[in-house]
């Protein structure tokens, strides 16, 4: 018996020697440790023998099992390296290298940075406000009245606590002015909400940035100076813009900005960016009574605010055609800004 292990042992290590591709190394590897391997069977038949040989042979069997894993490990090894060799050797190495995914910076956040940065170097600072507001926040202290249309259900989306969607960010005009000190300058980023009916132009969320300046003295002169520097340095300054005059609650006089939209391939067409004005001394009055105090007093204090639709300015930016296209995530769409 130990001479046919010893016999055995010599094949199968030779046999191992031989296997060439890591599909016949399965195979091996049953054929010569499995159950019905010679050693699987020989240890089988163990029991005939006297203590005497069991020992001797068991001792045996153990070490040739082992010797013979030893010699499938060393060969699995080596047919790895041949085989990843050969896959190295095989592709063209030449080809440029397959680049993850990534991520890119969405074109309103893009144009909503630049725009930040514009003013912030026209010394704006920013501010914040919530996205769930009061009426009060978002209408009353606006000097916009109760039966005024924007406060209509049919545009407004009211919680049953009567609190709102902000459909402005004009009402952190009011939260601001209400704890800080002059003079002021600040630029608010955020979300605003509208029951819009949803077109090429329009959508019920939308990104606006709220601008307030206020000063002891300060005039038309200075909104328009500003603004038109602003939208010259975000645009370019063969920027097409246009005041015209409109009417908004919380300004006196005030105007909307159309900028000229050019989408190739279309006629031109103004669109509107934003509302601007010089604050309404109603307003100030009403963050005075607010604050218990008369800094922000209309007898001490004026104005300008504007705030303008982010999503919009990326539309003139790039050209688009279609506001939709800004929240729809079609990768074919925004791998264009990557
Ligand atoms: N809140 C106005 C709007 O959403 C824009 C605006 C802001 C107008 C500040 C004047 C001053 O349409």
């Amino acid at each position: 018996m130990i001479e046919l292990i010893k016999t055995i042992e010599e094949q199968v290590i030779s046999a191992i020697a031989e296997l060439d591709s890591l599909r016949s190394f399965e195979e091996a590897r049953q054929k010569f440790l499995g159950k019905k391997s010679q050693l699987s069977q020989l240890s089988g038949k163990m029991r005939d023998l006297s203590i005497e040989e069991k020992k001797e042979v068991g001792a045996l069997l153990n070490q040739t099992r082992r010797s013979v894993e030893l010699a499938l490990d060393q060969k699995y090894q080596e047919i790895q390296t041949i085989e990843d060799t050969k896959l190295i050797n095989t592709g063209d190495r030449t080809l440029p290298a397959r680049l993850p995914r990534t991520g890119a910076v969405h074109p309103i956040s893009i144009i909503r940075r630049r725009a930040m940065e514009s003013l912030k170097t026209l010394g704006f600072v920013m501010a914040e406000g919530p996205e769930i507001e009061t009426e009060f926040y978002c209408f009353d202290a606006l000097n916009t009245p109760a039966d005024h249309p924007a406060r209509n259900e049919k545009d407004t989306f009211y919680f049953d606590s009567g609190e709102l969607l902000r459909t402005h960010t004009s009402s952190v005009q009011i939260r601001t002015m209400q704890k800080e000190t002059l003079p002021l300058r600040i630029m608010s980023p955020g979300s605003a909400y509208r029951r819009d009916e949803i077109d090429a132009t329009h959508l019920c969320v939308f990104n606006q940035l709220e601008g307030l300046y206020v000063t002891e003295s300060v005039g038309l002169a200075e909104l328009k100076g500003v603004l038109e520097a602003f939208f010259m340095n975000l645009f370019g300054d063969d920027t097409e813009l246009r005041f015209r005059p409109h009417f908004f609650p919380f300004t006196e006089p005030s105007f909307e900005i159309d900028i000229k939209l050019k989408v190739s391939g279309k006629e031109d067409k103004w669109i509107e960016v934003a509302g601007c004005g010089l604050v309404d001394p109603a307003v100030f009055d009403s963050v005075a009574q607010l604050r218990g105090d008369e800094t922000f007093s209309s007898k001490n204090v004026s104005g300008f605010a504007f705030g303008m639709g982010l999503d919009r300015l990326a539309m003139i930016e790039w050209g688009i055609a279609d506001i939709r296209d800004l929240i729809t995530g079609d990768v074919r769409f925004l791998q264009q800004f990557a």
